[in-house]
């Protein structure tokens, strides 16, 4: 199966077979992870036809994005971008690219009905027609997006590597990737990634999870976190017979564009939310087990302290040390017992 014929199937079945969520016959391209209770009012204000053709299958969007500049790959009809849009305020900017027209054709139809609906006096929305192997084509230069987002499209990629080194090119230093996708637990047999029905539904294109960790890694991306994840119900007995083998959740995964180490170190360094990010004064949620109380010191390995220390996040966090004292390998322990000084918390 080459790489075109892969990109004609993936179009055809979203420019052609799909016309609602109603016509998927998996869980795959369902939002089995539950959205974040501070995102769920903005449902709201997107557009029904959007909504009713939604085929995300978690919700990639972080906070503390004003007035940035987020790119999503793989938009489809645009719901994200539109939750983005309003996220990001009328000073920042959100870059769609997607490569089959008729999802876009959706998106495009309703730029100004959101722009009116969040009283911007235009719309902070660019739509890119473009294969996410080729951002270069899209116009997208080095090192010129603050978010990088994606929902549930990766995974239909046949040039996964390609894909994420484009990525790294176009995040500003600092920058971050946030994202969610099927992931599998194993590798899939070429023989059932070659199949339309299963490549189209977001299951046999699946990374098995250490898979897309090596791959991050060669390229220089060495700790990618995951935010939450879900196991996704296979739904239909004849696909089941087919992959039921395989064990697949959607994971939200964040990584940044930053020179980290590929294990966590202890450097005695030390992270106090400050209750800043807009929407979010109780907590902040880094990852599955770091959760920042607001107020509370906690102790955080080297990758930790310089993704909060190096990113967006500076300004919302208080952070003490550096790295002139090694104390050997971060003492890994579990979320609940990350939540002070004396513990540490880390992957
Ligand atoms: C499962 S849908 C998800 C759409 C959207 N992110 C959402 O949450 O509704 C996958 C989308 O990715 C697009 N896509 C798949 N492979 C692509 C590629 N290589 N380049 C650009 N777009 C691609 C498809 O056209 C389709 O719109």
């Amino acid at each position: 199966m080459t790489e075109a014929t892969t990109h004609e199937d993936v179009r055809h079945y979203y420019g052609d077979v799909l016309r609602s969520t109603r016509d998927l016959k998996t869980g795959a391209c369902c939002p089995t992870e539950s959205m974040p209770a501070w995102l769920r009012p903005l449902l709201a204000d997107i557009h029904p036809e959007i909504t009713d053709r939604f085929y995300g299958c978690g919700s990639p969007l972080p906070p503390a994005v004003e007035g940035m500049t987020v790119l999503d790959l793989g938009c489809g009809t645009g719901r994200d971008v539109y939750l983005l849009s309003r996220l990001v305020g009328a000073e920042g900017q959100v870059i769609g690219v997607d490569m089959t027209p008729e999802q876009l054709a959706v998106a495009e139809r309703h730029r100004d009905w959101h722009a009116q609906r969040y009283g911007y006096a235009e719309s902070n929305v660019r739509l890119v027609e473009g294969q996410i192997e080729r951002l270069d084509a899209c116009g997208i230069a080095d090192a010129s997006v603050d978010v990088v987002v994606s929902n549930c499209v990766l995974n239909l990629s046949p040039q996964k590597d390609k894909v994420f080194a484009e990525i790294l090119r176009v995040l500003k230093p600092g920058g971050e990737l946030y994202f969610s996708d099927v992931f599998a637990d194993r590798r899939i047999p070429a023989a059932l990634r070659a199949d339309p029905v299963l490549l189209g539904e977001c299951l046999s294109g699946a990374l098995y999870i250490e898979d897309f960790r090596r791959m991050l890694g060669q390229l220089g991306c060495a700790d990618a976190r995951c935010v939450s994840q879900a196991p996704i119900p296979l739904l239909d007995p004849a696909i089941e017979a087919r992959i039921g083998m395989v064990g697949f959740r959607s994971m939200t995964m964040r990584a940044f564009r930053l020179d980290l180490e590929d294990r966590c170190e202890d450097y005695g360094q030390i992270a106090t939310y400050r209750g800043s990010a807009p929407t979010l004064p109780h907590a902040f949620l880094l990852d599955d087990h770091h959760r920042f109380e607001t107020g509370r010191p906690m102790r955080v390995c080297g990758n930790t302290f310089d993704m909060l220390a190096s990113s967006r996040f500076a300004r919302h966090f208080d952070l003490h040390g550096d790295k002139r004292n090694h104390f050997g390998l971060f003492d890994c322990a579990s979320a609940a017992a990350g939540t002070d000084v004396t513990n540490g918390s880390c992957c």
